[in-house]
């Protein structure tokens, strides 16, 4: 599965892997839903970007919020627009969502997912998943919310096994998402730090889990999909790699060009995934495209690294 990213994976770039790398799985980037009294429970945004699957991958809408009657709404919502699967965060770690009673925040108090999830559950039609941390402060605490997944008919879980205080440091502890696909009769799809086809495989086995679920991994490299499902663990070559940048680059940069507007915020958005990248060999180019102001000039630096990789 795609991870859910937001500010990444928005409908354009879902549609180049569903085109090219065809995942089994892709996310939406979390859809945040309005608390209170309000008739516009999810933007008209996020509800254009509701669609059962893209180009015959499922999508899975995932909805981030507090109260059980807003995240109700908001699921029937959801369905209403054309959603076929709907996912709830309860990991996210920024700002409000740790603070607050949404996201990740939630698991601060667990006794209001006793209502929520059933809740869920009873108005969503297709398939009902929970991406989650480990635990609030403590990654012992999915053990505590097994059972109710369980009774609640959830269909799967996935696990990125770091707490939410930890936001992104350290490393994701899979001994845990090992433990928990022992112990609950719930498909685990893990995830969290799969960089290459290595880790990739070595969480499969050591864990059991039932599938994987890659983010910046997958962004930085969208052919770690294709080496994991080849369960080839060989490094590409240089040759490979440079064929790979000015493909995916390219095809990013002619697709956000219409969904977004303007040069600048069009070059912002293609360069958040550059950003993502690290690779020694690459690092002068990947360093001038981070600089590039122009599309232009972007365009260009493809081409050299095409034509001279
Ligand atoms: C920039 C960014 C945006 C993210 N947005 C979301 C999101 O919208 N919903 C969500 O459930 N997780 C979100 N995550 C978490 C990822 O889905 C994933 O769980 C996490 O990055 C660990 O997986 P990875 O090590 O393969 O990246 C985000 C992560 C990053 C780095």
């Amino acid at each position: 599965m795609l991870a859910p990213m937001q500010g990444l994976t928005n409908s354009a770039l879902r549609n180049l892997f569903a085109v090219w790398i065809k995942p089994d799985t892709l996310f939406t980037e979390f859809m945040r839903v309005a608390p209170g009294d309000t008739s516009r429970r999810l933007s008209s945004t996020d509800l254009n970007d509701i669609v059962p699957d893209e180009q015959g991958t499922p999508l899975v809408v995932q909805l981030i919020g507090h109260s059980t009657g807003a995240l109700v709404a908001a699921a029937r919502i959801a369905q209403n627009a054309g959603a076929a699967h709907i996912n709830l965060n309860l990991g996210c770690p920024f700002g409000r969502m740790t603070t607050g009673l949404t996201g990740g925040g939630i698991l601060q108090r667990p006794e209001l997912l006793q209502e929520l999830i059933p809740a869920m559950r009873d108005v969503i039609k297709g398939s009902f998943s929970i991406k989650l941390r480990s635990g609030y402060n403590n990654n012992q605490q999915i053990f505590s919310l097994l059972p109710l997944f369980e009774s609640s008919a959830v269909d799967f879980i996935v696990l990125h096994p770091r707490t939410v205080i930890q936001e992104y440091n350290g490393v994701a502890n899979h001994a845990i998402t090992a433990n928990v696909v022992k112990e609950t009769s719930l498909p685990v799809i893990a995830n969290g730090d799969i960089r290459t086809a290595e880790d990739g495989l070595a969480v499969l086995e050591e864990t059991g889990a039932c599938g994987l679920m890659l983010g910046r991994g997958a962004i930085a490299d969208p052919l770690l999909f294709k080496r994991l499902r080849e369960k080839d663990t060989s490094q590409p070559d240089r040759i490979e790699r440079a064929a790979m940048l000015y493909y995916y680059l390219s095809e990013i940069l002619k697709r956000y060009q219409n969904l977004f507007c303007g040069e600048q915020q069009i070059l912002g958005k293609v360069k958040s995934i550059v950003a993502t990248m690290s690779d020694p060999e690459f690092d002068r180019h990947i360093k001038s495209l981070k600089k590039t102001r122009t599309i232009r000039r972007f365009s260009e630096l493809l081409d050299e690294l095409k034509g001279d990789p």
